[in-house]
């Protein structure tokens, strides 16, 4: 009888959580046999992808920061154009920018990525694959030469562009595993409709690429592999959503004014690195984690790095639940309410970055300070470990930090090897978002 009940419950439960994901985010109107595997698939990659001792990629990140060393130490941004040499200023720059041969050599960038975003490969070990046709006009038999067929496609793929162009999706284009879109050589831009959907999937790449002006797709039956097509609901209007999938590397690109977040990653999505980005004119930038009851969000492991968040932010860089967050080295010249938030717990580690309050307009509003805290009193929060080490604070930020200075460090500090200080990050960050890279000259 026991185990009668037991087995009972565990159907009843699987149920239950199938109906959760339907009816809560996913977007998947009919969860049926295909979705369910590659739910299934994707929660036990994502446990492998989960990096058990985080500080050990933090150190890795950080001593390839300290070989870039690259000393100005002005802060101030250059505003005009740089038009002189090429001139690759991280560690993840100074592994491919440079090299005049980069064309002939794309998949090297895979080879590039630190942070715990760091054993995406994307689909390096693929055959190239030219979008030439910027239509999205068939949601159920996409075709040949879009980058709908493109990332539908059941064997890992190096996505390159055929010539510049701007693609409006017609429903959220939905992102198979081993994948990589490569925007260089081209000016692409994706607007107007709806954004990329990474969902249940593993090694992700999306680099060199324009997002901005993303709206809520409507929902329909969508492609969502070479061999399926399932109904989706409503989507929800972020320009990049990462949904219960790891190994992600975003690099490079520029994003602005999506409906609902610029990036967001959730249901338990891990090792993840988002890098060079140049981020401007939106509220709510990233969201890691969607909800204070998603405990299995412990799980993840991001890193933000040599990021630019400029013009027309608002808040959320990122607001975070429950993981690992390394914020190192990006550049904060533009916020209204906050910088970095979050509830549960999250563990944030901001470590030479440079924060630019904005001008004191009304005092009550406390926008100086970059942090914020949610649904928790400070008895609380004080226990939550949120560090800030070498960032530059300027006109009045502040970083207010939480949790045990000594003990309840997930790493020992004689072991972590600090990042750049925050005076080094404009130049760090100076080439942040997509770049024009010419085939036959450094990018
Ligand atoms: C860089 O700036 C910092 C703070 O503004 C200052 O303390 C330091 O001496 C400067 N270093 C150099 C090499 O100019
Ligand atoms: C992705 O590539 C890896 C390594 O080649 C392979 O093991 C895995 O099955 C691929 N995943 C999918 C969903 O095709």
């Amino acid at each position: 009888m026991a185990s009668v009940g037991k087995g009972y419950a565990l159907i009843l439960f699987s149920v239950f959580f199938a109906l959760i994901i339907m009816g809560s985010m996913a977007h998947v109107a009919v969860f049926d046999e295909y979705w369910q595997k590659r739910a299934e698939e994707a929660k036990k990659t994502v446990r492998e992808a989960y990096h058990p001792n985080p500080e050990e990629v933090t150190n890795h990140l950080n001593i390839h920061v300290h070989e870039a060393i690259s000393g100005s130490n002005s802060t101030r941004r250059q505003l005009r154009k740089y038009k002189g040499p090429c001139l690759a200023t991280n560690p993840i720059d100074r592994c491919w920018r440079c090299d005049r041969k980069w064309a002939k050599n794309r998949k090297k960038i895979a080879d590039c990525v630190l942070g715990f975003g760091r054993r995406t490969r994307g689909g390096q070990s693929g055959d190239y694959y030219v979008v030439t046709n910027p239509s999205d006009s068939d949601m159920v038999h996409p075709k040949p030469g879009t980058l709908r067929h493109a990332v539908t496609r059941n064997r890992p793929l190096w996505i390159i562009f055929a010539r510049s162009m701007i693609i409006r999706l017609n429903q959220e284009l939905i992102m198979t595993s081993n994948k990589t879109i490569d925007g260089r050589g081209a000016n692409v831009l994706i607007t107007g409709g709806a954004g990329i959907t990474v969902q249940f999937v593993r090694n992700v790449i999306i680099h060199g690429i324009r997002i901005n002006n993303i709206v809520q797709g409507t929902g329909g039956m969508i492609m969502d592999a070479e061999e399926h097509v399932g109904l989706r609901t409503m989507s929800d209007g972020d320009g990049i959503s990462i949904f219960g999938s790891s190994d992600i590397w975003i690099d490079h690109v520029s994003m602005s004014r999506c409906y609902d977040g610029l990036i967001d990653a959730i249901m338990g999505s891990t090792a993840i690195t988002i890098s060079n980005a140049h981020f401007t004119h939106h509220n709510e930038v990233m969201l890691f984690g969607a909800s204070d009851s998603h405990s299995h969000d412990q799980m993840m492991q991001i890193t933000l790095a040599f990021n630019h968040f400029g013009q027309g932010l608002v808040q959320r860089m990122p607001r975070c639940r429950w993981g690992f967050f390394h914020v190192v080295n990006n550049d904060y010249t533009h916020w209204m309410m906050y910088a970095i938030g979050g509830s549960k717990h999250p563990t944030i580690i901001s470590q030479g970055n440079r924060f630019i309050a904005p001008p004191l307009i009304n005092p009550k509003a406390n926008a100086q300070q970059v942090t914020k805290r949610e649904y928790s009193p400070e008895s609380v929060w004080k226990n939550w470990l949120w560090r800030s080490e070498g960032d530059l604070m300027m006109n009045g930020a502040y970083f207010v930090p939480s949790g045990s200075p000594k003990a309840s460090l997930p790493f020992s500090k004689a072991d972590m090897i600090s990042a750049k200080p925050g005076t080094y990050v404009t130049r760090l960050t100076r080439f942040s978002g997509a770049l024009n890279c010419k085939i036959g000259k450094p990018c």
